[in-house]
């Protein structure tokens, strides 16, 4: 599976490349706003750092105003990948963009029969939020494994990228499901490093070290 962070901060993603992790960016338009700095700039900033798939989403509703701003993002970079929601409007300016060679992420799925939608107008990515189905009181990850079946029926070739993904286990159970790619924040991709047995092991391993030789270094 694919990691991307689900981020528009740069801080974040420069720590997310240095640890060799990050595949890929999605950003929305409340990310985006919690940065401050216009869409076109962010983005241009996210492409120097991180080589990878880059989404960035429109915020016009119709599908004119879609294509009007998903064309000049998808020049920014050629690692950019339009966002588009999954919308009657949405869908419509994801056949047009698709078929003009744009790579459109159909987001905000909620449904194995809307990622149906998303599939045959064309999506390169098509994102169902896991973390948010749960809010709801459902399970998410049904919701991916669905998906992925009925793709499989019929070789559609939309990657279905694990949104809204919030912790460890939704990490794992995505990647269980076999999804393409999950989107993670970066707290979530942090806190994939964490076990209390390896922070204990450690310890005892370089407490025994220690007693044995002072201090001294591994090779010299
Ligand atoms: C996906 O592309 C979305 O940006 C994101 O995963 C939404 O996650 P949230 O439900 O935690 O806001």
């Amino acid at each position: 599976m694919r990691f991307f962070l689900d981020t528009a901060n740069l801080e974040e993603l420069k720590t997310g490349a240095r640890w060799g992790l990050v595949d890929g960016v999605t950003t929305n338009p409340t990310l985006i706003a919690r940065e401050g700095v216009p869409v076109e700039e962010q983005i241009r900033k996210i492409c120097d750092i991180i080589n990878g798939d880059i989404s960035a989403e429109v915020v016009a509703t119709d599908t004119d105003g879609m294509l009007a701003e998903g064309r000049p993002l998808s020049r920014i970079h050629k690692n950019v990948v339009v966002k588009v929601p999954l919308t009657r409007d949405g869908i419509r300016a994801c056949s047009i963009l698709s078929g003009e060679g744009i790579r459109v992420n159909v987001t905000l799925c909620f449904s194995a029969g809307q990622a149906i939608l998303a599939a045959k107008a064309g999506a390169y990515f098509v994102s169902p939020f896991v973390g948010r189905i749960d809010d709801t009181g459902w399970h998410g990850m049904e919701l991916i494994r669905d998906i992925l079946a009925i793709y499989k029926n019929y070789g559609f070739a939309t990657q279905v990228l694990a949104a809204s993904l919030r912790h460890s286990v939704h990490v794992m159970e995505a990647a269980k499901a076999s999804a393409h790619v999950g989107t993670m924040p970066f707290k979530v991709l942090d806190g994939l490093f964490n076990h209390p047995l390896t922070d204990k092991g450690l310890e005892q391993f370089l407490k025994d070290y220690e007693k044995a030789f002072h201090g001294a270094p591994v090779v010299r």
